[in-house]
């Protein structure tokens, strides 16, 4: 439809109708069964009177065919429905979780599978994601860590471009193509002390500086819609703030497409206090330029009214109701409201074998070796090797997200292992459950919880340590249970559970070659597993093709090349702890000895592993770092390189990282900033330049005065392996 014919159609639309736009209802009452119940039911619709313009939620293109033509057809002015989902990191086949992804620093490869969740997707009649989520974090206590690329606000924003790059591509209408949105706006990574759902306080500086580039990246790279987010940002709920709404998101980002509330997030401003009932919190929301209301009547209960008595005008209401006509219009449903469902096209490219493939391909490099101790990798003959653990046969290894995988289709350790060496050579022993006895985790659906009795949890332990006895190497695969990350999972303690530690000690007694596999959403508090561990392989939450990649990189099939997205606490006492923290007038180097510097008396400053850490099978050495001019003026251009040589046994891949400094400047500025990174496949004894261009936007930040700019003076750039390399030279900007 043309722009006009667009708006003709509003027009004709009435007052309910295009208040039935904004109201978005999750998919269960479309479900067969014709029994509304839960929160559509409390909320007073039946299937006679579901007036929403989109649903959330559910997936399948012959259902959705169904629902989708039976509402056209029902629908005054034949206006489809839009279909949305939580696709994280994959639909069917599931890729690695967000943080992981961040962790292989090759946003190229979040395009890949943002690209294949997408196809997925839209052959199953979806037609947006509910990602990326670009949030920013610094505070492992959060169970959402899992769904960002980590701490830092450069490597988000590349990975940001590449998500919505591979979920949109050119143009949402395109086959294989859905819309994203970008969530959860704003700084829903900062809720203080690491509880989701809590509040928010940040200065407009570190919004802008750290929160905000982030949620622009993917504005700026197209993305059809953006979700509000539940926390209050400095006392003020998300979905009721005109100002971070109106004037931050619509003026100065410039965005023009839906603004979804996340769900329920209009109503909870009545929890919040921001709104004395739906009607108020309505007003507030609309009031802001939400567009959707999900899952709350505030909207179709109350906007009505609102209107009538004048408190809203019929304007503001077309607003929204058009940007919703124009999403639906930009993904071409008035033409094709099926847009790609196709249950034939389900069976050929859901969990097809080339989808497989990059998942197992990318989970490789999303894994990182925080510990070897010439123990990795593997060999696949002639070593005795024992695979204990709680997740050397689980297949639940997808992530919190991942609504729409099942069990069946992933690949094990067990069965990645096997597949790789054959049985022979190797015993497989449970040690454990992932949960200890007595604990329980409410999940999306229900709960989950250990059965194991006292009597079998002693047995599996007496077997594990028997098989531990007579191997040569074991291999421990421990680690979180998936639902103690993600949405309200928030931890304290982010340690392994009590019963895990049990197994590793026990272990270490009869056997000291221990390599730890690590699953997990968020970074863990270490210094436990670091003890008896001589090698540590953080895994994440791998996806389907997790057992066939840790196969591939125990057995030096693939050689680790991970890098760490967000920083490893030592303990939970410096969270948050990042990299780009601030100097204080006292830094601890120079106070060293003196009671008077800024430290911990009981633990180091220093996270146990930080950002952009990694260990490989092989070894780089670099070169001192060359600049080519010491003086980089107005408008111009200057070039650091270093040299890098793999000096190892392995070939490998490399992630040479670049930092700049702002030395001194009319506010504190962080003690570096990543500003680049590439990464290079090197041959044992192979060397390469590596150049990076070092230019003003580089330097910019908010000064004194709240100008976004860039102030002359001294930088010190770092070129090196990780976030705490020394290896520098410095410049002057004038
Ligand atoms: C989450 C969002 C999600 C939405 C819809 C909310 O609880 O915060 O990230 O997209 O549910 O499922």
């Amino acid at each position: 439809m043309t722009q006009k014919e667009l708006s003709q159609l509003l027009k004709s639309m009435s007052i309910e109708e295009k208040i039935n736009q904004l109201l978005q209802l999750s998919g269960s009452v479309y479900e067969e069964t014709g029994v509304i119940t839960g929160p559509v039911a409390q909320m007073g619709f039946d299937q006679n009177n579901m007036p929403a313009g989109s649903v959330l939620g559910i997936v399948g293109a012959d259902k959705l065919k169904k629902i989708q033509k039976e509402y056209i057809e029902k629908h005054p002015h034949r206006i489809p429905l839009l279909f949305m989902a939580d696709i994280i990191n994959g639909y069917k086949t599931i890729f690695p979780i967000p943080l992981a992804l961040g962790c292989t620093f090759e946003p190229e490869l979040a395009e890949v599978s943002a690209a294949i969740a997408a196809k997925e997707s839209a052959v199953s009649g979806l037609h947006v994601t509910f990602s990326p989520m670009v949030d920013l974090v610094r505070d492992a206590r959060w169970g959402r860590v899992m769904e960002s690329t980590g701490e830092d606000t450069y490597l988000n924003c590349c990975f940001a471009k590449a998500f919505v790059a591979g979920y949109q591509g050119n143009n949402v209408m395109d086959k294989d193509k859905i819309a994203a949105c970008v969530k959860h706006f704003a700084a829903y990574g900062a809720p203080t002390a690491g509880r989701d759902y809590n509040n928010v306080e940040l200065s407009e500086r570190t919004l802008r500086d750290d929160y905000l580039p982030v949620y622009q990246a993917a504005i700026e790279a197209g993305c059809a819609l953006v979700m509000t987010s539940f926390n209050t940002l400095n006392r003020v709920p998300s979905s009721g703030n005109k100002k971070i709404m109106r004037e931050i998101l619509r003026g100065e980002m410039a965005f023009e497409g839906v603004l979804i509330s996340d769900w329920a997030a209009i109503e909870e401003m009545v929890c919040h206090g921001m709104a004395e009932n739906r009607k108020e919190a309505a007003l507030r929301a609309l009031e802001a330029g939400v567009d959707i209301d999900m899952m709350t009547p505030c909207y179709t209960g109350n906007l009505k009214n609102l209107l009538e008595e004048g408190s809203i005008t019929e304007k503001l209401l077309d607003e929204s109701a058009m940007r919703i006509l124009q999403l639906k219009n930009k993904l071409g449903l008035f033409e094709n409201p099926y847009k790609d469902a196709d249950s034939k096209e389900e069976k050929r490219w859901l969990l097809c074998q080339e989808h497989r493939e990059s998942a197992r391909k990318i989970a490789s490099k999303s894994f990182v070796l925080l510990e070897n101790e010439n123990i990795l990798p593997l060999k696949k003959e002639g070593e005795k090797l024992a695979f204990i653990g709680p997740y050397v046969e689980n297949k639940w290894i997808y992530g919190a997200w991942s609504i729409f995988a099942e069990e069946k289709d992933c690949v094990s350790i067990k069965e990645g292992i096997i597949k790789k060496i054959g049985v022979t050579p190797a015993t497989f022993a449970l040690g454990c459950d992932v949960l200890d006895e007595g604990q329980k985790i409410a999940d999306f659906a229900s709960h989950v919880e250990s059965k194991m009795t006292y009597k079998e949890r002693e047995s599996h332990l007496k077997d594990a340590v028997e098989a531990a006895k007579t191997a040569d190497k074991v291999i421990l695969a421990l680690g979180e249970h998936a639902a103690q990350s993600g949405e309200a999972a928030s931890r304290a303690e982010i340690r392994i559970a009590d019963g895990q530690m049990k197994l590793l000690e026990r272990v270490y007694e009869v056997n000291k070659n221990i390599v730890v596999i690590l699953f997990s959403g968020r970074p863990l508090d270490l210094r436990e597993v670091k003890k008896y561990a001589k090698a540590i392989l953080v895994v994440w939450f791998p996806g389907t093709e997790g057992g066939n990649a840790i196969a591939d990189v125990l057995f030096g099939d693939f050689n680790p090349s991970g890098r760490l997205a967000m920083s490893f606490p030592y303990s939970v006492g410096q969270i948050p702890v990042h990299y780009n923290e601030f100097s204080t007038g006292r830094p601890y180097k120079e106070t060293e000895g003196t009671r008077f510097g800024s430290k911990y008396l009981d633990i180091p400053n220093e996270p146990l592993y930080p950002f952009g850490y990694g260990l490989s099978y092989t070894s780089f050495e670099y070169s001192r770092v060359i600049i080519d001019n010491t003086k980089l003026s107005f408008g111009g251009y200057i070039k650091a390189s270093v040299q890098v040589k793999n000096t190892g046994e392995y070939e490998g891949e490399e992630t040479i990282q670049l930092y700049i400094q702002d030395v001194s400047a009319s506010v504190v500025r962080p003690v570096r900033e990543l500003k680049g990174f590439q990464k290079v496949l090197l041959k044992p004894g192979e060397s390469r330049e590596i150049v990076f261009g070092i230019e003003e936007m580089m330097l910019k930040f908010y000064n004194i005065d709240m100008n976004y700019c860039c102030e002359p003076g001294l930088f010190k750039v770092f070129i090196g392996g990780d976030s705490r390399t020394q290896n520098s030279a410095q410049f002057y900007y004038e």
